[in-house]
């Protein structure tokens, strides 16, 4: 009897203790939590209410997180502040504010945040007038413009490893869209659970294995005497030894680079095109016009050149629109601050990560006559010349806007013109009007749709 007597007192004082513990341990947890999420500047952009743990995080649709920035935009103006977990991030929208930080503050939003996601990879018939898919077609030639400059070769659309790779890099940019890698950004701890980078990146994993495998090809037939491409001059750097790996040429680094000429540039012109020809199904009184053109400054036998192009003000002031208003890179690219700094009265300290809504900027309702329709006049004077408003930022502004816009530049005019000179794309009959809103994963792109391509 008094043994168990003794056993309950000992187990009632070990739950107190366990109850103290837990106690203790849940309100030292949350005073964490608000510590690490607390603002502790004045003049600090506002924001919607950060949640314990969260943050913001459930304010925002991550697979269309445009939409929700600028449903806070209306709610919060052109500056607002967001938490996802502990990170703060600064949200900026409408042409006035994101020029002001891209272009006069260009080298205190110059920085880019870390990833913790990316470390697994290693960064610290045709138509004859029958319905198609043209997304694969213009991905395979917008992709073969980047192969020749990395691989010095273009591969043929039917070439297995040429499906492959883009097959590949597909899956790779879906797994980039969603919660979960913000989660896992914000929560790196989590990516050391073993496999999990394994199963959420596995795409990722395989474009880069596939992406060593085409290096190291190249590095069997490499001769430092006669550079082919890209990948030929970066080895022929890294041969220099200790003083070029310092500067950054090392294999890792040559491996990575690619990849990134492949995201950045492959993706968002294809992208661009699909729109493009979207457009001009939904709007063929706009594509004569165009073909009117064509057929005037180039007629129906050469190929277009980049001389037309000046030539050409409506053909341009239509790309241009479709680049407007297809909103192709929506978000941008995050960047981060790199020192304290002020905007608009605001106050932002170093390593905020700052988010550029190019959307609100594209269709900045103080700009533009005609925000949210497609409008080719937007680029034009009343005597039809080409202007170019100021608020035309697809890609960016500043020092960290995008590298490959003359390279873009020149595959939407070529790709565009040499297509409508050959063809003239309409609606299939039995096809329903393909939709005009897009899908978001870090692009925005068209939902598939068909077309038919009849001969001119
Ligand atoms: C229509 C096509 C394109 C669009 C709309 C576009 C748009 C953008 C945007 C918005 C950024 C982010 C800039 C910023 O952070 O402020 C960017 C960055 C970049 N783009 Fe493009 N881009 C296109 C084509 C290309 C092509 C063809 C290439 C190269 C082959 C390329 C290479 C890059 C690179 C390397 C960066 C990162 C620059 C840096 O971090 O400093 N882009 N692009």
């Amino acid at each position: 009897m008094a043994l168990l007597l003794w056993l309950q007192s000992q187990l009632s004082s070990c739950w107190s203790n366990i109850s103290v513990l837990g106690v203790f341990l849940t309100v030292f947890t949350l005073l964490f939590d608000f510590m690490k999420r607390r603002k502790k500047w004045s003049h600090y952009p506002p924001g919607p209410v950060s949640l314990p743990f969260i943050g913001t995080m459930l304010y925002v649709d991550f697979r269309n997180p445009h939409l929700s920035f600028n449903q806070l935009h209306k709610k919060f103006g052109n500056i607002f502040n967001l938490q996802n977990c502990w990170s703060n991030l600064v949200v900026l929208n409408g042409y006035k504010t994101v020029k002001e930080a891209l272009v006069h503050r260009s080298e205190d939003f110059a920085d880019r945040p870390y990833f913790p996601v990316y470390e697994h990879l290693g960064y610290g018939n045709k138509s004859e007038g029958r319905p198609f898919d043209l997304r694969f077609l213009v991905n395979n030639a917008v992709c073969n413009v980047i192969c020749t400059t990395i691989y010095g070769e273009r591969f043929d659309y039917g070439d297995a490893t040429f499906k492959k790779l883009l097959h590949l890099f597909e899956n790779s940019l879906n797994e980039e869209a969603g919660f979960l890698p913000q989660l896992l950004n914000e929560v790196p701890i989590l990516l050391r659970i073993p496999g999990v980078p394994q199963k959420v990146f596995r795409g990722q994993k395989a474009f880069m294995d596939f992406i060593d495998v085409l290096i190291d090809k190249h590095m069997e037939t490499w001769n430092p005497a006669h550079i082919r491409d890209f990948t030929d001059a970066f080895l022929k750097e890294m041969e220099k030894g200790k003083v070029a790996e310092e500067n950054g040429f090392s294999y890792n680094n040559l491996r990575l680079v690619t990849a990134d000429l492949f995201a950045a540039g492959s993706e968002t012109t294809s992208t661009t095109l699909q729109w493009a020809f979207l457009y001009m199904l939904l709007h063929p009184e706009i594509q004569s016009k165009v073909q009117a053109e064509i057929d005037k400054v180039i007629g129906r036998e050469r190929s277009p050149t980049m001389k037309d192009q000046a030539s050409m003000p409506y053909t341009n002031a239509v790309i241009h629109e479709v680049q407007r208003y297809g909103d192709v890179v929506p978000i941008g690219l995050p960047h981060m601050t790199y020192r304290d700094t002020k905007l608009q009265g605001f106050f932002i300290p170093k390593g905020t990560t700052i988010i550029t809504n190019l959307s609100s900027v594209l269709k900045d309702e103080a700009v533009w006559e005609k925000p949210n329709e497609f409008y080719p006049e937007h680029f034009l004077d009343a005597n039809g010349h080409f202007v170019k408003p100021e608020a035309f930022l697809p890609f960016s502004a500043g020092r960290r806007a995008c590298l490959g816009e003359q390279l873009a530049r020149m595959e939407l005019f070529i790709f565009f013109t040499t297509l409508l000179q050959k063809f003239t794309f309409v609606l299939p009959e039995d096809q329903p009007r393909p939709r005009e809103d897009g899908r978001f994963a870090l692009t925005s792109s068209p939902h598939p749709y068909l077309v038919r391509a009849v001969p001119r």
